[in-house]
């Protein structure tokens, strides 16, 4: 089957020590020594033939793993050309963009495609920077991404402090708060970038009160401030929605698109924005460039992952199926609400369990592992355990999650309380 033999494991673990990171090397241990090979579906194989429940992948999934209309256009992809000489113009860019600009928000029509959500992050940045908003707007416990620029606006002083200085006249301000956004505009005024997302993933599924994207969006126009709203996470159904503003019918001037648009195949991530905000790139093509953006391969995931989600109703899929796991996860946790567990929330396949203590976090996965199932810790909020399953999980694997979740949260409560 291609698979490693778990004795090729071992030897794994020692060249990540040697080459990757030794701390990976350690937390791969931690987890149990496996090695992934394969995956299909919900589900990810490892070398000694175990399949795992993915109800983690960070986000990426929600078509699952290697769908197979994403998987058939990428080899045929290879097949026939996978990256582009930018000399000529080249088809699959140009059909991926109008299938994403099809889905997107009225008036966000304009794609700048890249190869992760942090250079997505980046390039809505420096699109901003393009207009004069040299100073940037983020909120407490926001994820954009790593990279420099990105970071700037990723609130979290674990990652922020080791590389400061970072970009100058950048604020945080409380999420779900606008009287403090509204503060902070009246310093910066029309010098201002704000970015935000509609559900907090990284920053443990925080859900704002409702109006506020609708209050974020009247505030950056009567400030004239340029709104960047990151969907990376929240995008393509993952809410229940194509877009977590489509609720609020607010229109940014930048959406940040990521995660699920590579159909779980290749990595692509995407920049969309409004006419007059795009314009700056779109005179000039060289002004943002990356040598792989955009590339045929990339693109031809991304079209079969936008063509495959609308064929398949993923966002209503997302909505039917998330309204399901949420009231199995909160009757699966009523037992230990207000000890080991404070809240479960979640909207469409975005579900966050908060626990009282971070160690409960770190035994849940564990325990979840050894019931062959997988999930996620939060970037940005060490007590949330995050759920971010695919939209094609089937009523038999719904059933297994909980099940594995109920025995879990068992096994934990009588060590940790
Ligand atoms: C909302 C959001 N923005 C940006 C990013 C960064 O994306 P990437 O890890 O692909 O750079 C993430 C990643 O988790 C995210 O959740």
């Amino acid at each position: 089957m291609g698979d490693a033999h778990p004795a090729g494991d071992a030897h794994t673990a020692r060249l990540y020590r040697e080459h990757l990171s030794a701390g990976r090397a350690v937390l791969g241990e931690v987890l149990g020594g496996m090695v992934e090979t394969r995956s299909e579906g919900a589900w990810v194989h490892t070398s000694d033939g175990r399949g795992y429940l993915d109800f983690g992948g960070y986000g990426v999934f929600i078509l699952g793993h290697r769908h197979p209309a994403v998987t058939a256009a990428v080899h045929r992809q290879i097949d026939a050309h996978p990256l582009a000489t930018r000399v000529f113009l080249e088809p699959v860019a140009a059909r991926a963009a109008a299938a994403l600009a099809a889905h997107t928000p009225a008036g966000l029509d304009r794609v700048h495609f890249v190869n992760s959500g942090a250079e997505a992050t980046e390039a809505g940045l420096k699109l901003a920077r393009a207009h004069g908003r040299t100073a940037l707007v983020s909120t407490l416990g926001g994820y954009h991404g790593k990279t420099l620029g990105a970071l700037s606006a990723t609130a979290n002083p674990t990652y922020q402090d080791p590389f400061r200085p970072l970009l100058p006249d950048s604020a945080a301000v409380p999420y779900g708060d606008p009287e403090a956004l509204a503060e902070v505009l009246a310093r910066f005024g029309e010098r201002a970038c704000v970015i935000v997302e509609p559900v907090q993933g990284e920053g443990g599924v925080r859900i704002p009160p409702p109006g506020y994207l609708a209050d974020v969006g009247r505030l950056c126009r009567t400030h004239g401030a340029f709104l960047i709203v990151d969907e990376i996470q929240t995008g393509l159904g993952r809410l229940g929605s194509w877009w977590g503003v489509d609720t609020e019918h607010v229109r940014p001037d930048v959406l940040l698109v990521g995660k699920g648009l590579s159909g779980g195949v290749v990595p692509v991530a995407a920049m969309v924005a409004t006419d007059d905000a795009y314009a700056p790139f779109s005179r000039d093509p060289y002004l943002h460039t990356s040598t792989f953006a955009a590339s045929p391969l990339a693109c031809a995931a991304a079209l079969a992952a936008v063509e495959a989600m609308e064929q398949e109703d993923v966002p209503g899929r997302a909505r039917t199926l998330g309204f399901r796991l949420l009231h199995g996860v909160r009757t699966a946790c009523t037992p230990y609400t207000g000890g080991l567990v404070r809240e479960v929330r979640g909207r469409g396949l975005l579900i966050g369990l908060e626990f009282g203590a971070e160690q409960a976090v770190g035994e849940m996965i564990l325990e979840l592992v050894g019931r062959g199932v997988l999930v996620n810790h939060s970037l940005n909020a060490g007590r949330v355990l995050r759920l971010t399953p695919p939209a094609v999980v089937t009523d038999d694997e719904l059933r297994l999650f909980l099940t594995a979740l109920t025995e879990a949260l068992h096994a934990v409560a009588a060590r940790v309380g």
